[in-house]
């Protein structure tokens, strides 16, 4: 459960200051589907990050499950993050020398979790790249690429994923698969935040807020059109817990199942 309060945040850029966030104050509910839009330049990123502990707000509250982040130190909220964050990027923040699968394990080598390999394994099949594990970014389509980076963001079973325009890089038919494995997270009981410029992304969603000048200009519920399932990708009936697990990196199954021979 996230609680913003009149979050505001400034950049200072030599003598001049950019109010990027102006009072921004909002819940967003475990279990959400949330899409934000609104124009460049209107503070949708800097708002993402600082949802996402990447950065900090310079006044107001921020409540993370009841907890106030809004003056943690860098360390804290890594800790946070790490606990209870995937993030999901444009330019999907693949290392261009490491395999698929190595690239997944990293988040569990800095957390130092045991049975790396097999949980990264699992987190590719669930979001159907079982047969490019071993394929390095450049081998892979931009949406295989993008699915590496959810696996990563996967693999140490947040309770939710932030994606700054996760689609903004891919064609039609690779972002409607993008968003069929959202919705399937977000069914599965995952928290569901992300930036996009594309009506027809956002229309997947059951929120969409709309922000302008550092502001929420709108907030209304949106009844989510289904994307398009390709046909190899099967859904598990598995129910992710809601509430963050005491060790999430530790826990064994992966959110989302999929056929491993599921490629393009
Ligand atoms: N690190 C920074 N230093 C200084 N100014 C910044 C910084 N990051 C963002 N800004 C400014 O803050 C404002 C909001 O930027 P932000 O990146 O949040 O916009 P956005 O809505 O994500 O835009 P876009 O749709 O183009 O990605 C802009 O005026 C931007 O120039
Ligand atoms: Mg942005």
């Amino acid at each position: 459960m996230i609680t913003l309060r009149d979050i505001t945040k400034r950049y200072h850029m030599g003598e001049f200051e950019v109010h990027a966030l102006r009072g921004v104050s909002l819940d967003i509910h475990d279990g959400d589907f949330v899409a934000i839009m609104g124009p460049s330049g209107s503070g949708k990123s800097t708002l993402m990050n600082v949802l996402g502990c990447l950065d900090v707000p310079t006044s107001g509250s921020y409540l993370l499950d009841g907890i106030e982040v809004a003056g943690m130190s860098e360390d804290e909220l890594a800790t946070v993050r790490n606990r209870k964050i995937g993030f999901v990027f444009q330019s999907f923040n693949l290392l261009p020398r490491m395999s698929a699968i190595e690239q997944v394990e990293l988040p569990l080598s800095y957390a130092r979790t045991p049975n790396r390999r097999q949980l990264s394994m699992a987190a590719l099949e669930s979001v159907g790249l079982g047969q490019r594990m071993f394929h390095k970014p450049a081998e892979l389509s931009g949406g295989q690429q993008q699915r590496v980076a959810i696996a990563r963001a996967l693999v140490t079973q947040p309770s939710m994923i932030l994606a700054d325009e996760p689609t903004g890089n891919l064609d039609t038919q690779a972002s409607e698969e993008i968003m069929g494995l959202f919705t399937r997270l977000n069914e599965q009981g995952i928290t569901v935040i992300f930036v996009t410029h594309e009506p027809e992304i956002a229309a997947h969603t059951r929120r969409i807020l709309t922000i302008r000048d550092g502001l929420v200009q709108s907030d209304r519920a949106n009844t989510p059109v289904r994307p398009e399932q390709p046909d190899d990708v099967t859904v598990r009936t598995h129910t992710h817990a809601a509430a963050p697990s005491a060790n999430g990196a530790a826990a064994a199954t992966p959110a989302v199942s999929g056929s491993p021979s599921h490629d393009r």
